[in-house]
């Protein structure tokens, strides 16, 4: 079956908060970066979670076995929707922030004084602090990948010469939730097992993008967050079986000591979990009936890609024709697979705090500053001068919004 087209006009009216307005206005999600809206199919899990009888893992009684229930079905659906090898390889926390603190802080166990890790200047500091902080406590040497600040790609080109037999940890984003580029992560987990490091993928802001295989990648460790891909506020990480098994858990006595249970601290959020499985159910609902789950989150995100490349080719074409509107990271309509539609801007005349106050007014979300990418900001020279204005598109986003936001751009930069 080929990739179906994706339509966002009967889509949106699966999302209740899509339909606001501000000041008379329809309001304009343009803040999927920082948390992307629900489908009512997830919102009803959640409830329906909570309305039948909320309780905790492992009692001999209907409502304990229907919470084994759901804390499974989250996993089998978070293993589709990443491609694991066993359920058990998947493990649910607070926020990806959180479990990349445990993470970095097992995994920095093992390290010794004069070992090296890398981490990059193009992520979000979620997947940098975790490691600075480990390699202070080991007396490990920081690394740091650079980027080439004229189109925010990675300079690769110079990851080779970071890398040496002490290297233990590459930490990477699949892709930057400042600039939009996507990284070439494959690449990156090769030339890191060459020398034995371990590689721990962000894909927070890539996941509502694009397909992720973490057998593919073959990457040790993967994080994503079900709040940007139209889920509820859970964390999800992604570990091959054995180093989640190997690698000491800071846990409590009683808890499991085996994956996924040993990393899965305190009680989680059910109702949450039952979110998690509606929301990669949603992402397979794109993909059209037939064949696996997998197979229809394949095709579903196939078509949210295609469809989000018409909105990037739009995009760049038409801010090309607003005076003084300027689009940091990749601008070439042929590199468009190198990117997801979120685009960092700034506008002459207004601060970004300004342009997205504006912008707010008129019933746009936008958000303004570094957004965590301190290092992003810091290295194109904005961190002290209040960021940029970030405009990130999904797949419910329309033509007709951007077209709108432009028209809206086109009159305060003639101001
Ligand atoms: C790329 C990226 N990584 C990590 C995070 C942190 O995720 P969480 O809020 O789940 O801790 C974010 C949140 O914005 C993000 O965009």
């Amino acid at each position: 079956m080929s990739t179906p087209l994706l339509d966002p006009i009967p889509l949106r009216a699966q999302f209740p908060a899509l339909q606001r307005t501000v000041n008379g206005q329809s309001a304009v999600f343009l803040d999927g970066p920082g948390g992307t809206q629900s489908p009512e199919s997830v919102i009803d899990a959640m409830a329906g979670y909570l309305k039948s009888g909320s309780s905790n893992l492992g009692g001999p009684f209907l409502t304990s076995q229907e919470t084994d229930a759901a804390a499974d079905h989250a996993r089998a659906a978070m293993m589709d929707m990443l491609n694991a090898r066993r359920p058990e390889e998947i493990v649910f926390g607070q926020n990806m922030t959180s479990l990349t603190f445990a993470l970095s802080r097992a995994i920095s166990r093992q390290w010794q004084a004069g070992d090296e890790i890398i981490v990059t200047q193009i992520d979000h500091d979620a997947n940098i602090s975790p490691w600075l902080l480990a390699a202070e406590d080991r007396g490990v040497t920081v690394r740091w990948l650079d980027f080439h600040p004229e189109n925010c790609t990675l300079a690769l080109e110079s990851l080779a010469d970071l890398l040496s037999d002490r290297t233990r940890l590459i930490a990477i984003n699949y892709a930057s939730n400042a600039v939009g580029t996507i990284n070439d992560v494959a690449r990156v987990v090769a030339m890191g097992h060459s020398v034995g490091a371990l590689v721990y993928v962000d894909a927070v802001h890539y996941a509502p993008h694009g397909l992720i295989d973490v057998q593919a990648l073959d990457c040790d460790f993967l994080v994503c967050s079900v709040y940007k891909f139209f889920g509820p506020h859970t964390g999800v990480l992604y570990g091959k079986y054995d180093l989640l098994d190997r690698l000491t858990a800071y846990k409590v006595r009683p808890a499991s000591n085996m994956p996924p249970g040993k990393w899965e601290t305190g009680t989680q959020s059910f109702e949450s979990l039952s979110g998690v499985v509606a929301a990669v159910d949603y992402l397979a609902g794109l993909g059209g009936g037939g064949g696996t789950r997998r197979e229809q989150i394949i095709r579903g995100m196939g078509a949210i890609k295609r469809y989000e490349g018409t909105l990037s080719e739009r995009f760049l074409h038409k801010a090309t024709r607003i005076p003084g509107l300027r689009v940091f990271g990749l601008t070439d309509v042929e590199e468009l697979d190198k990117r997801t539609p979120t685009f960092a801007v700034s506008l002459d005349g207004y601060t970004p705090e300004a342009l997205a106050t504006l912008l707010g007014e008129r019933g746009f979300f936008v958000w303004h500053g570094h957004y965590y990418a301190v290092a992003v900001m810091e290295r194109l020279g904005l961190l002290d001068r209040g960021g940029l204005v970030r405009i990130g598109f999904v797949h419910y986003n329309t033509i007709e919004e951007m077209d709108k936001l432009f028209a809206t751009l086109q009159e305060l930069a003639g101001k």
